[in-house]
């Protein structure tokens, strides 16, 4: 089977090398001439564990194309993705301009029966909008199905997400269509991938209440942190005493810094807008959302309550930029907000992380980049730990103590045994804990 993806960015990429994968023939475009030149090197515009040798190893078999050439890729592709930026505007609602402009380029060069499927996360309705404006352009006779199969792929394990989901979702409203795209997944229905398929408004729903959900249950233990710290509990071990209850789960039950990433932030946003545009009050998700405003706030609130709200002639280290582990993306990220809330409280800020610094650099420009953790400490009054990458998990302590001038320690990962911190003498200070 022949498939096209339109659009090469995050989803796109993942999603054309996954497929070529499963031994599927695929051919990525953008119409970024630049990125199809430096694919074709395979070259990856960002940072995820693995894409490199799929692309690499599927490209060189002969299953996986990237071209800025959409007409061509979509008159031999069977299956045709959307995988562009619905980017979040003024209001919350996700910017459809390029959905919109795929599916009329898409519509030109309709010359046989297509799938035509959504990939990207769009709002309730998307699907039938791309219908009409296909049937409005198409030439006559030609036809066409609609699909809304939404992705679930976490940045920096997206291949492993793509390879074994929890499960696939497909809307549609044609039995041809159902079938086609269960073919194209059959791979994962040998692994009995459980498949949901429904309708398109439901299919494109999912995502949107997935994600809200997950948002919301992390604003509920962030939340639940500042509770402990006022009765002396435990917030690790009330996430898992909570979350061995089949009913709850334990994942995304842990207190930190707050949520950030390109989707929870924008994705909630849009839900209270899809939600407020058809008269629903969707209260929680709302406080979701400001329970998290106040958590990134507070990180650096906690610094200044303890170091004192001047920090002219301080020097913080921040261990970790990107606002999750094994990704480079720094957008949302809560060690940005951090660093320049202690920079106008007059810090100095010496900054590590292991993949995230060549994005951080313009939107840091004061801040000092440093080799490794170690150097990053050197001098510091405080270390502040905001991502948790496994290379920070088990420093040498001892030798960070020595190099430093103070030794505040602030683990908003809750990474570190607080006694063992401690011991070693620092002024230690983690989320939720006593
Ligand atoms: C999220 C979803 O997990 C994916 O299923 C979805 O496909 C994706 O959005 C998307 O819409 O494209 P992602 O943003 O890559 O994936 O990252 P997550 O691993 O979900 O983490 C999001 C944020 O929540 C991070 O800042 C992370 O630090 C924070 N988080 C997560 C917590 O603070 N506590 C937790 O327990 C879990």
């Amino acid at each position: 089977m022949h498939i096209a993806v339109i659009g090469s960015g995050y989803v796109g990429l993942v999603t054309g090398a996954c497929f070529a994968e499963f031994g599927v023939t695929v051919t990525c475009v953008d119409n970024d001439a630049e990125k199809i030149e430096r694919l074709n090197q395979y070259k990856i515009p960002f940072y995820e564990p693995g894409l490199e040798d799929l692309v690499r190893r599927n490209a060189e078999q002969g299953r996986l194309f990237f071209t800025t050439d959409l007409g061509a890729a979509v008159s031999e592709a069977l299956v045709v993705f959307i995988a562009v930026g619905t980017p979040p505007q003024e209001d919350g609602s996700a910017d459809l301009s390029y959905v919109e402009g795929v599916a009329r380029e898409i519509a030109k060069h309709l010359t046989s029966y297509k799938v035509i499927v959504t990939k990207s996360t769009v709002p309730v309705g998307t699907g039938e909008r791309v219908r009409s404006l296909i049937e409005a352009e198409r030439k006559e006779g030609v036809d066409f199905d609609i699909v809304s199969n939404p992705e679930f792929l976490r940045e920096g394990a997206a291949i492993e997400d793509f390879m074994r989901p929890n499960r696939v979702i497909i809307g549609a409203r044609s039995q041809q269509a159902v079938a086609i795209m269960k073919d194209l997944y059959r791979p994962l229905y040998l692994i009995e991938t459980p498949f949901v398929i429904t309708n398109v408004e439901t299919a494109e729903l999912i995502k949107y209440a997935a994600n809200s959900f997950l948002a919301v249950k992390i604003s509920f233990i962030n939340e639940m942190s500042r509770l402990c710290e006022q009765v002396g509990a435990d917030v690790n071990v009330v996430a898992k005493g909570m979350g061995l209850d089949g009913r709850i789960g334990a994942k995304f039950l842990h207190a930190g810094a707050g949520f950030g990433g390109s989707c929870f932030p924008k994705d909630t946003r849009a839900m209270l807008k899809i939600a407020a545009d058809h008269g629903v009050p969707f209260e929680i998700v709302r406080a979701a959302i400001s329970a998290n405003e106040r958590q990134v706030a507070r990180n650096a609130e906690r610094i200044l309550a303890v170091m004192g709200a001047d920090l002219k002639n301080m020097s913080i280290a921040v261990l970790g930029l990107s606002f999750k582990p094994n990704t480079d993306d720094i957008r949302e990220a809560p060690a940005l907000r951090l660093i320049g809330q202690l920079q106008a409280a007059g810090a100095a800020i010496r900054a590590y992380d292991p993949v995230a610094m060549d994005n951080a650099r313009n939107a840091l420009p004061e801040v000092r980049f440093c080799r490794d953790a170690y150097d990053a400490c050197q001098g510091a009054d405080a270390v502040v730990i905001m991502t948790e990458w496994n290379q920070f998990r088990n420093l040498d302590l001892a030798r960070i103590k020595k190099s430093m001038r103070s030794a505040f320690f602030f683990d908003f990962r809750n990474v570190y045994d607080p006694a063992k911190v401690r011991a070693e003498g620092f002024e230690y200070r983690s989320i939720g804990r006593p």
